[in-house]
């Protein structure tokens, strides 16, 4: 049975168990969320021994070499000398604003007390003590504050905070960037397909205005879906931003994304697409949209999985 050590202590990982679980059977507190390898929040660092491979997918390659690596998805097969990923990837973070942008969305803006490298359309895990969640970055990296939109979710941990308790000047600690998903300039006359419902409009929001800042010169079809007109937000914002850029259409709609996009005869194949928000919609615009013609390769998507509960066995 591989050992791990961790803060002083040594353990064995049982057959077939995470790193995650092991530490979490010894009451040690790590940070998580989705628990399938996808929102980096439990990236911890190996000091001694090789992390596995599977347990470093996705992740740059420095970090690999650095010895990170994501704790719920390894499974050691040798005994490891493990710690939390450092001051290096996380930086502290100030509440500087909390505006409501409907009902159910809030806008946060947060200061860090270090710079944050990152690009719009990103995102980083918010961690509090015992709670991590991942949030889409909205602003732009030469503006003030970070932006977020976070939506408010019956009975949520930190949406809930977020909605109800926090107030300006209070602090939490973020970790990352992370993601692809995210403008870059390989073709500035490249159309460009946003699309994404509720919150996933933030990091559209963000890579939209990248995209302008950057000079993109070609098409930029923004779509934003929501069940009701109440889902809909930055309607006015989004309504002027057109309005001043004749390469930006926007669409607000009530109609399912999928039908509203591939509603009109189009040839996809010449277009990028960012999709974000609701995994399953994620998913569905991800296979239709390369079914219609647009390459795997320049479709960039950012699924908002919710935290995954704990097994039954750790409870
Ligand atoms: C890469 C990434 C980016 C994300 N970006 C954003 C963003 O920009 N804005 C944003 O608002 N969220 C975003 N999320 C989702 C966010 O991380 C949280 O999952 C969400 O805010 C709920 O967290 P919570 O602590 O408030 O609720 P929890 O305490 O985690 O959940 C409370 C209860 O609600 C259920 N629940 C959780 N989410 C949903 C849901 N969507 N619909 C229905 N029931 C749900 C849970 O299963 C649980 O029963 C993103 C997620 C990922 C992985
Ligand atoms: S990647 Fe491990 S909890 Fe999300």
């Amino acid at each position: 049975m591989p050992e791990i050590r961790y803060n002083g202590r040594a353990f064995g990982i049982h057959a077939g168990e995470t790193v995650l679980e092991a530490l979490e059977r010894q009451g040690e507190a790590v940070a998580h969320s989705c628990r399938a390898g996808l929102c980096q929040s439990c990236l911890m660092r190996c000091s001694t021994g090789m992390p596995p491979a599977e347990a470093q997918k996705g992740l740059k390659d420095n970090q690999k070499a650095q010895g990170y690596f994501l704790s719920c998805v390894a499974r050691p097969e040798q005994d490891l000398e493990i710690g939390l990923p450092g001051d290096a990837l996380r930086v502290e973070a100030a509440i500087a604003e909390l505006a409501r942008l409907s009902e159910t969305v809030m806008r946060v803006r947060l200061t860090t007390a270090a710079a944050l490298p990152y690009r719009a359309g990103q995102y980083v895990t918010f961690l509090r003590p015992g709670l991590s969640r991942s949030y889409s970055i909205a602003s732009l990296p030469e503006e003030r504050a970070l932006e977020f939109h976070v939506r408010r979710i019956e009975g949520g941990q930190m949406s809930g905070w977020l909605h109800g308790q926090a107030a300006v000047g209070d602090t939490l600690t973020i970790q990352g960037p992370l993601g692809d998903c995210f403008y870059t300039q390989r073709d500035a006359a490249q159309p460009l397909l946003l699309a994404g419902a509720g919150t996933g409009l933030a990091p559209l929001y963000g890579i939209v205005r990248d995209a302008l800042r950057q000079g993109h010169t070609g098409p930029i079809l923004l779509y934003h879906g929501a069940r009701n007109a109440q889902g809909l937000y930055l309607v006015d914002e989004l309504r002027s931003l057109a309005a001043s850029h004749p390469q930006v259409a926007y669409h607000p709609t009530l109609t399912p994304l999928d039908e509203a996009i591939l509603g009109g005869k189009r040839d996809w194949k010449p277009w990028r697409g960012y999709f974000c928000g609701d995994p399953a919609l994620v998913n569905v615009l991800k296979k239709k949209l390369f079914l219609a013609g647009m390459p795997m390769r320049e479709i960039f998507a950012d699924a908002f999985l919710p935290a995954a509960a704990k097994p039954a066995a750790l409870l």
